[in-house]
C-alpha cells in the first residue's frame, strides 16, 4: 500500500443526496467516494486516504450496523493508520461507544452538524500528519543508529543521548579513548539532524601540521603564498549546510584556536589571502581523546572555545566498561570479516568467546575491528578458535599478569599454611580446602618442598 495521502478523505456513504452534500462541504479536500464496502476497499487500495468518514448503515444492511463494523474492520487491517469517523443514527450512543471501541477515531451523528464535523475531519487529518511525522522520526533515527552495536547500560545512555540531541544545532563534544567509536557517534549525530542532506565533513587536527591545517580549514585564495596555484575552499566552506566534524580538537595549536573562535561567534571565515567575509552555516561537533580541562589548566586550550564547541559533551564508554557488548560486536565483524575474505567462517568457539571477554581491550572497537578481522584470516576451520585471536601474543600483558598474579597468591598461601601447621600435609590440605593429591600437584607446580624431601 502506497503512502497515506495527506489530503485525501475517501466517504463511505450510501445515500446519494447526502453523498453530494458532503462532497460540497469538503470540496478543499480531495474527496473519495464508495457506496459499499467493495467499493471502499477499492478506493482504499487505490487512494491511500489519511481520513475515513463512514457511515454505520451500509448496503446489504442499510438499516443495521453488521455491514458498517465489518467494513471498519476491513480498512483497519488494510490501512491501520487511517483515522476513520463514524456517522451513526439519530441518538445512537451505543453504537457511537462500540465503533470507538473498535478504534474508530471519533463520531458525528444524523443529522449531521457540518460545522463539527468539518472540525472533526480537519483534527484527524492533523492527528494522522503527526503520527506519521512520529512514525517516520522513529524510523529515521532507527536508520541513524544503525550500525551503532551494543546493548550496554552505558551504550543504552549514549544512544538515548544522541537521539535527544542529533536533531538540535548544539555544538556537541565526542569524548572517548582511541577507538570507542566518536566518528562513528559524529555521523549518527549528523544523520539525526535537519542537516542529514547536507554533507559530513571531517578534519583530523592532529594528523596535519599547523600551517597547512589552517589552509585545509579555511581555505586560500590564489596567491596567498607560494604553491597557492588556484582559489581553495576549506573544509569549513565545504561544509555548509551540513555538519564538521573536528577530530582531536585538544591538538589544535593556539593560534588557529583563536581562529576558530572567531569564526563560531562570528559565523563568516576569511580565506588565506583574502579580504572577503563568507558566511557559513555549519554545525560544529568535535571530538577528543584528551582530558580537555587538563589541557585548559596547562594552558594549551582555551577555555571560551572549549565552551563554545561542548554545548553538549558525550563521553563513550570505553570497550572494557560495557558489558557483554565485546562479544556482540566481534560478531558483527566476525561476519563482515568473513564476507569480506570469503571465508566459510561462522562464529567463536567457546575458549574464544572467554578470551574476548576476558582482554581489556586497551584500543577498544578498533582494536576488536583488527583482532577479529585478523583472525577470521587465520582460521582454519568453521570457528574462529581462542588462538587464532592472538590476543596473548599481542597485547596479552594483563592476561598472562593476572594468571601470575593468581600463581603467586597460592604459592604464598600455601607456604604460609605449611608455616602455620608445620608442615602436616593433611592439616595443611585441610586449612586450604583442597585434597592431599591436589596439594601435592601445588607443590609440585610452584616447587615448594614437602616435609621429607631431601635436596
Ligand atoms: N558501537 C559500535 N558498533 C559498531 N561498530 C563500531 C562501534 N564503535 C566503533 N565501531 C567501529 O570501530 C571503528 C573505530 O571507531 P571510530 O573510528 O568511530 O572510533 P574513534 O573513537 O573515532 O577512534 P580514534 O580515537 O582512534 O579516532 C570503526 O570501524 C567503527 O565503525
Ligand atoms: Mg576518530
Amino acid at each position: 500500500m502506497s503512502e497515506a495521502s495527506q489530503r485525501c478523505l475517501m466517504i463511505v456513504e450510501d445515500d446519494t443526496g447526502l453523498r453530494s452534500q458532503l462532497r460540497w462541504s469538503f470540496e478543499d479536500y480531495d474527496v473519495v467516494m464508495a457506496g459499499d464496502r467493495t467499493a471502499a476497499l477499492t478506493m482504499l487500495e487505490r487512494h491511500a486516504p489519511a481520513v475515513v468518514l463512514q457511515d454505520l448503515g451500509l448496503p446489504p444492511d442499510p438499516a443495521g450496523t453488521s455491514e458498517g463494523f465489518a467494513t471498519i474492520a476491513e480498512i483497519q487491517a488494510q490501512a491501520p493508520y487511517a483515522k476513520i469517523i463514524v456517522v451513526t443514527g439519530n441518538g445512537d450512543r451505543d453504537n457511537a461507544v462500540k465503533a470507538i471501541g473498535c478504534g474508530a477515531f471519533d463520531f458525528c451523528s444524523k443529522p449531521l452538524d457540518l460545522e463539527v464535523l468539518r472540525l472533526i475531519v480537519s483534527r484527524a487529518f492533523r492527528v494522522h500528519e503527526l503520527e506519521a511525522e512520529n512514525r517516520k522520526l522513529r524510523s529515521q533515527s532507527a536508520l541513524a543508529l544503525d550500525g551503532i552495536i551494543g546493548t550496554s547500560e552505558p551504550m543504552r545512555d549514549a544512544c538515548r543521548l544522541i537521539e535527544k540531541v542529533g536533531p538540535t544545532d548544539a555544538s556537541v563534544m565526542l569524548l572517548g579513548e582511541t577507538g570507542t567509536g566518536k566518528e562513528l557517534f559524529a555521523r549518527a549525530l549528523h544523520r539525526l539532524s535537519a542537516r542529514s542532506e547536507g554533507l559530513f565533513v571531517a578534519i583530523n587536527c592532529a594528523a596535519i601540521p599547523e600551517p597547512l591545517l589552517e589552509a585545509e580549514l579555511f581555505g586560500y585564495e590564489k596567491g596567498a603564498y607560494t604553491g597557492a596555484h588556484k582559489q581553495t575552499r576549506g573544509k569549513v566552506e565545504l561544509a555548509e549546510g551540513g555538519t564538521l566534524l573536528l577530530d582531536e580538537i585538544g591538538d589544535m595549536p593556539m593560534a588557529l584556536q583563536a581562529k576558530l573562535l572567531r569564526f563560531l561567534q562570528e559565523r563568516v571565515i576569511e580565506r588565506i589571502g583574502g579580504r572577503e567575509a563568507i558566511p557559513v552555516d555549519v554545525r560544529i561537533i568535535c571530538a577528543t581523546h584528551q582530558e580537555l580541562p587538563e589541557l585548559i589548566r596547562d594552558g594549551r586550550f582555551r577555555e571560551d572555545l572549549f565552551y563554545r564547541v561542548s554545548e553538549v559533551s558525550i563521553r563513550l564508554p570505553p570497550l572494557r566498561d560495557r558489558a557483554g557488548d565485546a562479544v556482540l560486536l566481534a560478531q558483527h565483524f566476525l561476519e563482515q570479516a568473513a564476507s569480506r575474505h570469503r571465508r566459510a567462517v561462522r562464529g567463536f568457539s567457546a575458549k574464544a568467546i572467554k578470551a574476548i571477554e576476558a582482554y581489556p581491550w586497551r584500543g577498544n572497537v578498533r582494536e576488536l575491528e583488527n583482532t577479529v578481522n585478523s583472525a577470521v584470516i587465520m582460521a582454519d576451520g568453521r570457528q574462529v578458535g581462542a588462538e587464532d585471536l592472538r590476543l596473548g601474543a599481542i597485547g596479552g600483558a594483563d592476561v598472562l599478569n593476572l594468571r601470575q598474579v593468581r600463581g603467586e597468591a597460592e604459592k604464598r598461601a600455601i607456604q604460609r599454611a605449611m608455616t602455620n601447621v608445620g608442615g602436616n600435609l593433611s592439616r595443611v590440605a585441610d586449612l586450604l580446602g583442597v585434597s592431599r593429591p591436589t596439594l601435592y600437584d601445588l607443590l609440585d607446580k610452584y616447587g615448594l618442598k614437602k616435609p621429607g624431601d631431601t635436596d
